[in-house]
């Protein structure tokens, strides 16, 4: 009765772990804070575990000289609870990603193109900048305050990986003066000059 009892539980327990191999997002329905409900297996195929949106290099022709091509959950339901994403920087000659963060991911560059000089500032506000040349790596701890600039001339490629399928991105520049953060309460908050914030408003589209 026993190694009935066993094997039963070994059965099911086997057919629960074939289950749980993934849940490719379901992208119709609404997200979670734990992703996205899976898509029935039976609709799976090779396609969702593989991702083409990262060979062309993004359109740096803004603001900023550079482009961010995600690979999260939403254009790749594949990493729907893998706790991974991917992404791709292109930094025109003079460009910059911005300082940003990514709520929920540690961030790993992985420079493939030119030279590119990143840095993070830390909860003891001490700045960690490191020029990177093809090759080379660096990593980004989760919710810090991090930017990207392509070093040289020539402009530079890299790839990025997030230890979360849905990694955010907050750039702090565009959370304040792309926003309708009012002026007043943007110079009190962070004593910013009130002619330097409608400034940057201006360039970057932010009201109020
Ligand atoms: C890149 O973006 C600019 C500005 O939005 C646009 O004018 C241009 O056509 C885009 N280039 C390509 C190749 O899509
Ligand atoms: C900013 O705009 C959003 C959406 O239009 C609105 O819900 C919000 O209340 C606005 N905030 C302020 C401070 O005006």
């Amino acid at each position: 009765m026993f190694q009935i009892i066993f094997l039963l539980s070994l059965f099911l327990s086997i057919s629960n772990a074939a289950n749980q191999d993934f849940c490719v997002a379901d992208l119709k329905a609404p997200d979670t804070p734990s992703g996205y409900p899976c898509k029935p297996a039976a609709t799976v195929t090779v396609d969702d575990f593989a991702f083409s949106g990262l060979i062309a290099p993004g359109n740096t022709t803004n603001i900023i000289s550079a482009a961010v091509t995600p690979a999260f959950v939403a254009q790749f339901p594949g990493v729907n609870g893998l706790g991974l994403s991917a992404g791709r920087l292109d930094i025109a000659a003079g460009g910059v990603i911005p300082l940003h963060t990514h709520p929920g991911a540690n961030e790993l560059l992985i420079v493939t193109y030119g030279h590119i000089t990143a840095g993070f500032v830390s909860s003891a506000s001490t700045v960690y900048v490191k020029t990177l040349k093809k090759g080379e790596i660096m990593v980004f701890p989760q919710g810090l305050l991090h930017f990207q600039i392509a070093a040289g001339k020539s402009g530079a490629v890299g790839y990025v990986v997030f230890s979360s399928a849905s990694p955010g991105l907050q750039i702090l520049d565009f959370a304040l003066f792309a926003s309708n953060f009012s002026t007043p309460l943007i110079t009190k908050t962070t004593f910013l000059d009130p002619v330097l914030v409608k400034k940057l408003k201006s360039v970057l589209g932010g009201s109020g």
